[in-house]
């Protein structure tokens, strides 16, 4: 009995040292109080910095804003506290969306996996607070993800909640995610980052909570923030793809790390064509990579009341899933819907093969496909029920995370909770097999899809059109 006592014991230590191999987050849970003292503190300025992914697992990106006058795009990065040693990073400048700032953009490159970095960004007024980044592991990683931050100006409200209690939301959510998995590696939103798109000072609530600092985030365009141009002034996503005829903020980019490549859709733009190409060029240049993941604002097969939506079930539909099957994606990521919900395992419209909460599934037909909740508040139609549907949690009142791993040949995606972590939903993958592969294979598809990007692109054409008379 003692035995077994101290075995269990030393394993729940063991389990809790490798837990703790990750430094923590520094992502403090704040209070409503605590959080209102933080948010009006930072609530005027326009300074805070995003940090990015890069375009691959050894790379991170920083963008701020800075004085016009004194704005210097660099960056200091150090194994050191102290900063000694550090290497200094050059970037570049750009206007910004005022007329009394530009925005500095640096990448910073040849990071190594499990190491603590150091760094610091010239503000315009010496050197920023030295802030700490930790790299995970490269190959085996996990990701997280969250969608429909939405924060919203004040002015301009998108429901009851002030602009103040969604980015606290915002804070809480990071909060209980990070601070149950310090092994996260970056952030993946599928878009509506922002509800005008018009405004500073949603960005800079974006950008509050401190985790940030520390954690690189890549997120999508959705039709929220297409409403104004700020994305272009707070991000710098890496391998930005513009294509032959986006217009405006429209833009696609993708990014890998480690076995992992991502590929993030404007799926406010129903421009086939510089979808499909973008598609091409990346698997082109990332042949190797084991698992291909999609990201596109809209609720591509995914839960809540956007099921029905012309916009989104045929002309995005139409667009994109011939995209995603040609090339063999493994998991689309989603959002616009404010509801979290998982597809069954999905191909030319059609459920192939269940996918049921709990099980592991080996080399499976069909792409999955997960709509994450929102972080502000949203109606949800609890009685919502669709063929399509695996799993869904409509509960309007309670934010969610998911949890991308990636482990050896698996792929483990778990949903929880945002206030308290408490698991709602995990399926895994397995894949031992390369990537079927049939870009357009046959001829009737082919041809097929080339009517659709003419149909593509004559619908963007309207549609830039009309947003240029708006
Ligand atoms: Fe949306």
């Amino acid at each position: 009995m003692k035995k077994t006592l101290a075995f269990l014991l030393s394993a729940i230590i063991l389990v809790q040292m490798g837990i703790a191999a990750f430094a923590a987050f520094d992502a403090p849970n704040l209070s409503k109080e605590e959080w209102k003292v933080y948010y009006e503190s930072l609530a005027q300025s326009n300074t805070l910095p995003t940090l990015n992914v890069g375009a691959d697992e050894t790379q991170v990106s920083l963008c701020w804003h800075s004085d016009k006058a004194a704005a210097t795009p660099e960056v200091q990065v150090s194994e050191n506290s102290d900063m000694s040693a550090a290497t200094l990073f050059k970037g570049t400048t750009t206007e910004a969306e005022n007329d009394t700032q530009l925005v500095c953009r640096v990448v910073i490159t040849g990071l190594k996996e499990n190491t603590t970095y150091y760094y610091r960004w010239n503000t315009g007024n010496g050197w920023s607070e030295t802030e700490k980044y930790e790299t995970k592991s490269f190959k085996d990683h996990k990701a997280l993800v969250v969608g429909d931050i939405q924060i919203a100006e004040d002015s301009r409200p998108a429901g009851d909640l002030s602009q103040e209690s969604i980015s606290r939301n915002w804070n809480t959510v990071l909060s209980t995610a990070l601070n149950q998995n310090p092994d996260i590696s970056y952030l993946v939103s599928p878009g509506d980052n922002t509800s005008t798109g018009e405004t500073a000072r949603e960005w800079q609530s974006l950008l509050m909570p401190k985790a940030l600092r520390q954690l690189p985030i890549a997120l999508a365009i959705g039709n929220h923030d297409k409403k104004g141009m700020m994305y272009n002034y707070y991000t710098n996503m890496p391998n930005e793809y513009y294509g032959n005829f986006f217009a405006g903020l429209d833009r696609d980019f993708w990014f890998r790390h480690g076995d992992v490549l991502y590929l993030f859709y404007d799926s406010t733009s129903g421009n086939a064509p510089d979808h499909k190409a973008m598609t091409r060029e990346a698997i082109k240049l990332n042949p190797d990579a084991k698992w291909r993941i999609g990201v596109v604002h809209h609720g591509i097969y995914g839960a809540g009341d956007c099921i029905g939506d012309a916009e989104t079930e045929i002309l995005l539909s139409t667009i994109f899933t011939p995209i995603f099957e040609s090339y063999d994606l493994d998991l689309v990521i989603t959002g616009h819907t404010h509801s979290q919900g998982r597809s069954h395992f999905m191909e030319n419209t059609k459920v192939v093969a269940t996918a049921e909460s709990g099980k592991t599934y080996t080399d499976p037909e069909g792409i999955l496909y997960l709509n994450s909740n929102s972080v502000c508040e949203r109606p949800v139609d609890e009685n919502y029920e669709a063929e399509h549907l695996a799993y869904s949690f409509l509960d309007n009142s309670t934010t969610t995370y998911s949890t991308l791993e990636f482990k050896g040949d698996q792929l483990i995606l778990e949903t929880r909770r945002g206030d308290n972590g408490e698991i709602l939903d995990s399926i895994t993958i397995e894949r031992t097999k390369e990537h079927n592969e049939n870009a357009f294979g046959n001829i009737a598809k082919r041809v097929g899809y080339t009517v659709i990007e003419i149909l593509g692109f004559i619908y963007t054409m309207i549609d830039n059109l009309v947003r240029s008379f708006g």
